[in-house]
């Protein structure tokens, strides 16, 4: 038997992306595939799906979505079936999916993923007739008002189950009382079981409320998130709701990572072929108007903030320069750490080299080219960056916190005695614990014949989709027994 999955998400490869969130939804409906899933995914129509969408049929006219007149359009796309939602007065709009051109929140956001939610809601109940689906998926908050609308949707009813996946819990799609109700849903949904949340609405509570599963990107996250630390307040409805809370870890999708056939990458290579990597190295130098040198070159690929500890390291950079590190920054975010990374740059040119802005081809280069890979995040519900090191040879050095805990093995003498290291570990985050790690990851890479072996063992270990989409077709499946 085929099972239908919707996918409702705010961003996904090759359309539009501002992080992680988009890999992984990209990667979801090949990964499902194998095992009797058919994926289809809805994507808000901003103008980079629009325009990446190729001939696609009108399936479905909304006269007034929350007030406003729109389209579902429905195309296939790698094998696998994709709708959009065109609504050009919510999504029409120059800049990014959250924000405009200066970085600002649109001021509408509750009402763009509210019509996005709600769309997605009246899929779930056969809105278009010769669509049906077994389950709904929805990722992150901008999709997760969907499962209230459903869980509300009177008279409306769906046989089809729900799961929410919490891809970062930091945001929650929180927004004041006044909006609720513009938001069509009955007052019933004004209740602690439903939106209401600290007097205002979450999108994101409303989801994991109604939600038939919960899960995150990774076990050691799933844990976490019980604690007011990780939970931001969610913590509560996490633990009452438990036994529907799962993390099933992020792959790697490896037609786009793989050192082996990175067309991005000027010298491909293997962990048979490790020697293969230095004139990506070269390249990546000249790229940052680095010095040469044989010297770990250190790389961080990310956004710029609080989360991923960039603070922190910002505070590390003369050390790491000091005992003769070089690093290559790419990275966009806060304003004050773009200028700070730029200010160290400058302090010390053809050590330190920073890219500020998004760039997904010299992502490429820079996991090809480095020799290790920064992550000193606070929390990390996944990650991807640490994944994508371990399959380039680039040796992550992570915070031990959600996901990054969960896919690198520290380097200790007894796992290098093992054989079994892929990385450096440290916690907590703060200037010491990350020098020192700085510090251990260049004696490593002294110590050549282990640095190869740690290097191998990241790229020989199993990151791909394989175990994690089996993962998520047997929660469907389950859903779907239990009834
Ligand atoms: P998050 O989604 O929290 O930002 P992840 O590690 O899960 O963190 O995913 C980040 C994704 O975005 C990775 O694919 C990473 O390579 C990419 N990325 C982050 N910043 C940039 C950038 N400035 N240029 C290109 N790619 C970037
Ligand atoms: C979020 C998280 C990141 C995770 C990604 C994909 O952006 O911050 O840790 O890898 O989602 O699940």
């Amino acid at each position: 038997m085929t099972l239908s999955v919707l996918s409702v998400a705010s961003e996904a490869v090759p359309f539009i992306k501002t992080g992680g969130l988009a890999d992984v939804v990209g990667a979801l409906p090949d990964a499902v595939a194998p095992h009797g899933v058919a994926m289809t995914t809805l994507l808000p129509g901003y103008p980079a799906v629009m325009a990446k969408l190729g001939k696609a049929k009108v399936v479905h006219r909304y006269e007034s979505l929350l007030g406003h007149p729109g389209r579902v359009l429905q195309t296939q796309f790698d094998g696998h079936r994709m709708l959009v939602l065109d609504v050009p007065t919510l999504f029409a709009r120059d800049g990014g999916p959250y924000s405009d051109a200066s970085g600002k929140d649109w001021d509408d956001n509750w009402l763009r993923f509210a019509g996005f939610a709600r769309a997605a809601a009246d899929l779930a109940s056969g809105a278009i007739k010769s669509l049906a689906f077994d389950i709904i998926h929805a990722h992150d908050w901008q999709a997760a008002l969907s499962l209230g609308y459903m869980h509300y949707d009177a008279g409306r009813a769906t046989n089809a189950r729900s799961v929410m996946t919490i891809h970062n819990m930091a945001f929650q799609g929180y927004y004041g009382a006044e909006i609720f109700a513009k938001l069509g849903l009955p007052k019933a949904a004004w209740s602690i079981d439903g939106v209401e949340y600290h007097g205002g609405v979450s999108y994101l509570k409303a989801g994991l409320a109604a939600a038939d599963a919960i899960t995150t990107v990774s076990p050691s996250y799933a844990a976490e998130i019980r604690s007011p630390e990780f939970g931001l307040g969610m913590e509560g409805l996490i633990v009452s709701r438990a036994d529907r809370v799962s993390g099933i870890l992020n792959g790697i999708d490896q037609a786009i990572w793989s050192p082996e056939t990175d067309a991005l990458l000027p010298a491909p290579y293997s962990a048979r072929t490790l020697g293969k990597k230095a004139p990506n190295k070269r390249a990546l130098e000249a790229a940052f108007g680095l010095d040469g040198g044989d010297g770990p070159l250190f790389i961080v690929v990310s956004r710029l903030t609080w989360q991923k500890g960039m603070d922190i390291l910002l505070g590390v950079l003369d050390h790491l320069v000091g005992i003769g590190g070089r690093l290559a920054v790419l990275g966009s975010g806060d304003a004050g750490l773009e200028e700070g990374f730029q200010a160290a740059a400058a302090r010390h040119s053809g050590r330190i080299g920073v890219r500020i802005g998004y760039d997904e081809a010299l992502s490429h280069l820079m996991q090809g080219g480095g020799d290790a890979i920064l992550v000193p995040s606070r929390f990390e519900p996944c990650g991807l960056t640490q994944l994508y090191g371990l399959a380039y040879g680039c040796v992550p050095v992570v915070a031990r916190t959600g996901g990054l805990a969960d896919s690198v093995i520290d380097a200790n003498e007894a796992a290098l005695a093992a054989g079994a290291a892929t990385g450096i570990q440290f916690s907590p985050v703060n200037y010491e614990t990350l020098a020192h790690a700085i510090t251990r990851t260049i004696r490593l890479h002294e110590r050549a014949p282990l640095w190869r072996k740690v290097q191998r063992n990241g790229m020989n270990a199993d990151f791909s989709w394989t175990q994690s989409g089996k993962a998520y077709a047997d929660l469907y499946a389950r859903l779907l027994a239990d009834g």
